[in-house]
């Protein structure tokens, strides 16, 4: 796919991070945009940022985790914008507890959200997708689906299995109209780490220094501050898509833990502190926005 320009895209978890940044880029680019997210209020400021373009906008109040929600999505979109060319499942959440101390909820939360939640979102929009002269999915797992740490088993168990339902279905779909994008991100500064729960103080444990010891509130914010700017990471996410690039990495420090990950099977993380402090250097700079973007409402 060469350009976004009057096609039609639904982003999951627009109201924050990477997804208010996709859905912004998109509109920037010509794309009309379809935003779902469980936060109103936030989907609300998304939505302020998406009127300084002149596209189609519409809003959804959907959680990925429930499939009626998502056919229900998929009725609403059609009737709204006639078409469907690009879905972004990018909504996603995690939970800080070594397995043996997480409750079978908790689990499955994550499980709902993070992996049914893009495996239905595929299905429910694939017949649609796959009517036009040529469309995307494009799915974000994660550097966690490439590498593990402890204390983040359900988010890996989910990450791991959104790259290999992607790979597969990439394989499945080659040669047809259908591109299919498996995103790895890095450090990305969004408020995922605000909003985890921190059910054992998982967080600490293979956390870089900067965000050890400290309260979950303290290294939520740190966490935010101290990434790319997640304009930025939407910026990459969109020119793998147009690259036709089947795996996305999103920043150095994704790119290098990866290649890590590949010469040290089983000793990969003894590199990383060789990756995190040079990152905290470069990220003073990717943490600004892209320019003329409009500002995110208060
Ligand atoms: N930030 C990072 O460093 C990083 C790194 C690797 C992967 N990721 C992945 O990137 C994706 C985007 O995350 P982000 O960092 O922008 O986080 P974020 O917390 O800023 O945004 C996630 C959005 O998803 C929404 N959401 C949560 N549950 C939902 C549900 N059930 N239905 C619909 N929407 C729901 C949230 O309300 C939020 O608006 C996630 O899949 C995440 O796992 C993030």
């Amino acid at each position: 796919m060469k350009s976004f320009e009057n096609k039609v895209a639904v982003v999951t978890g627009a109201a924050s991070g990477m997804g208010r940044y996709l859905s912004v880029l998109l509109a920037k680019m010509g794309c009309n945009i379809a935003i779902c997210d469980v936060n109103a209020e936030e989907l609300k400021n998304t939505a302020i940022m998406l009127a300084n373009y002149n596209v189609a906008t519409s809003t959804h109040l959907v959680d990925v985790a429930d499939r009626s929600q998502i056919e229900l999505l998929h009725e609403e979109v059609i009737a709204r914008h006639q078409k469907v060319d690009l879905v972004f499942n990018n909504a996603g959440i995690t939970v800080m507890s070594d397995f043996e101390n997480m409750p079978s909820e908790d689990w499955d939360r994550v499980m709902d959200i993070n992996l049914s939640g893009v495996i239905n979102m595929t299905r429910t929009f694939m017949p649609s997708l796959r009517s036009r002269p040529e469309a995307a999915i494009i799915n974000t797992s994660s550097i966690f689906g490439m590498v593990a740490v402890p204390g983040q088993s359900v988010y890996h168990a989910t990450k791991f299995a959104v790259r290999g339902f992607t790979e597969s279905l990439a394989r499945e779909m080659k040669g047809s109209n259908l591109q299919v994008h498996c995103v790895h991100p890095g450090h990305v500064g969004t408020n995922i780490a605000a909003s985890a729960k921190d059910i054992d103080g998982g967080a600490d444990r293979e956390a870089p220094s900067f965000l050890k010891d400290i309260s979950s509130e303290e290294r939520g914010r740190m966490f935010k501050e101290n990434g790319m700017h997640p304009s930025r990471a939407a910026q990459i996410i969109l020119r793998g898509v147009t690259k036709k690039r089947t795996r996305i990495f999103v920043g150095l420090d994704a790119k290098l833990i990866e290649i890590t990950q590949r010469l040290f099977p089983e000793r990969y993380s003894l590199t990383w502190p060789f990756i995190f402090l040079p990152m905290m250097l470069l990220n003073k700079v990717l943490k600004k926005p892209l320019p003329d973007l409009p500002p995110e409402p208060e």
